[in-house]
């Protein structure tokens, strides 16, 4: 790599809105990677790209010199196609849980590097950790025998893959640069392509409880990692899905394995089920036509993607059929009157799972598996008063003050409504166009 860039030029090239050349993206990233350039100069271009933005070929630059800073997977040998997900985050989105063993129950592998939560938002990773014995930690080896094996693999990735978006990832977060939607795209597809998987569904959350408050912001940011991937030969697609109410009717991580057993046994909350079963059949087609026509609603009914959910967690270690663990004290809040839950604040209850114990504020924290909140009505359903809204879990009962006020003004009853006034889609966009 020629050393022909100076850091302070390249910050100054944006600051003052210009586009940067593929060879100054280049040169940037490699030497961020190899700690030539600082951390206060990779600040500054952070928010001059905030700022002024990056076009569709900075941003592919960008994202190819992340992975580029790297290793990369390659699982091109295997002797099915693979197909993986990206969730944007939210709130009880537990989807990866039944999705993986589902998808890989119909015969396609599922690749799944996730990754642990940090701040309102759970991760993948701590909600499997609530099953005694399951280990996050595979190599590249591991993960490419039980991909042939088993066909789904949700684990940790390596330190290998896309180092610069790790270090610019934890430079962002405290830079207040993490928004910007250049920045939130490369970080996600250079992680995506390093990872080897041929098809890629990104499910882009919107609402309160999300990154993207808006349609419009998580449309652009859609369109942009939908041609990112595609452009990287990744057949890419991805649905806009509501975040203003939490997924599911429960946030915390041995809770929404439950829940996502229930899924996986037939049943389940009806969006986690539609949520699952679209992504499953973005997944399915994107893999090659003879998996198009499988219908996954009958592969969750007849137990094969419960089969395949206790192959892959008995892989990694776990026991299927341990009990989860229990929090010590739980606290019950109901209804102040009668009438229709208007509206429930994924924001909110994501705080309040937060502070309970189920997030960490800073990296090395642990997490408490058991804590979280049962979410007993969601919008639409009928509330009598003294009945509950939300159950709260924790192993320390002096944070439940704490979560309790996380949710003050949380939700709405509206006690003229009836149910059919307050319908809310999952659903609300597909797109499959840069
Ligand atoms: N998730 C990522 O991996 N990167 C971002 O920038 C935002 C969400």
């Amino acid at each position: 790599m020629s050393e022909e860039f100076d850091a302070v030029d390249v910050i100054a090239t944006k600051r003052d809105g210009h586009e940067l050349s593929t060879e100054a993206i280049s040169w940037v990233i490699d030497a961020y990677t190899r700690e030539m350039v600082a951390e206060e100069q990779m600040s500054a271009l952070a928010m001059a790209i905030l700022l002024n933005g990056m076009n569709r070929r900075e941003t592919a630059d960008w994202t190819a010199a992340m992975i580029a800073s790297g290793e990369r997977l390659d699982f091109t040998g295997l002797s099915r196609p693979t197909a993986d997900k990206h969730s944007t985050g939210g709130v009880g989105d537990k989807i990866t849980l039944p999705l993986a063993p589902l998808v890989a129950a119909c015969g396609v592998a599922v690749p799944m590097l996730s990754g642990r939560g940090l701040g309102h938002t759970g991760g993948t990773l701590d909600k499997l950790e609530a099953i005694p014995g399951w280990q996050a930690d595979l190599s590249t080896e591991a993960m490419r025998s039980q991909l042939e094996e088993v066909g789904a693999v949700v684990c940790a990735a390596g330190s290998g893959l896309a180092p610069a978006d790790k270090r610019l990832y934890a430079l962002r977060d405290v830079t207040g640069t993490v928004q910007a939607i250049p920045l939130i795209a490369s970080s996600i597809m250079s992680k995506k392509i390093a990872e080897g998987t041929g098809t890629l569904v990104l499910d882009v959350k919107v609402g309160t409880g999300a990154f993207m408050k808006d349609l419009g912001s998580a449309r652009e940011l859609a369109e942009l990692m939908v041609g990112l991937g595609q452009d990287a030969g990744v057949s890419t697609t991805a649905l806009l899905t509501d975040m203003e109410v939490p997924l599911g009717r429960s946030a915390g991580n041995g809770l929404e394995v439950a829940e996502s057993l229930e899924v996986l046994a037939g049943g389940g909350p009806d969006d986690v089920v539609e949520l699952t079963v679209a992504l499953a059949r973005e997944m399915l087609a994107g893999a090659g036509e003879q998996y198009a026509d499988i219908d996954p609603t009958e592969v969750l009914a007849d137990g094969r993607a419960m089969d395949a959910w206790r192959r892959m967690i008995a892989a990694q270690g776990g026991d299927p059929d341990a009990d989860l663990p229990a929090a010590r004290e739980s606290h019950e809040i109901t209804a102040s009157h009668g009438g229709v839950l208007a509206s429930l604040d994924a924001f909110a209850v994501g705080v309040a799972a937060w502070r309970l114990g189920a997030g960490r504020s800073r990296k090395e924290e642990e997490v408490q598996p058991a804590a979280g909140v049962t979410i007993h009505a969601k919008p639409g359903d009928a509330l009598r008063a003294g009945q509950p809204v939300l159950t709260l879990h924790t192993d320390t009962p002096d944070r439940i003050e704490r979560a309790m006020a996380a949710l003050d003004g949380a939700w709405e009853i509206d006690s003229s409504g009836s149910a059919r006034d307050h319908p809310r889609e999952v659903i609300l966009d597909r797109v499959a166009e840069p």
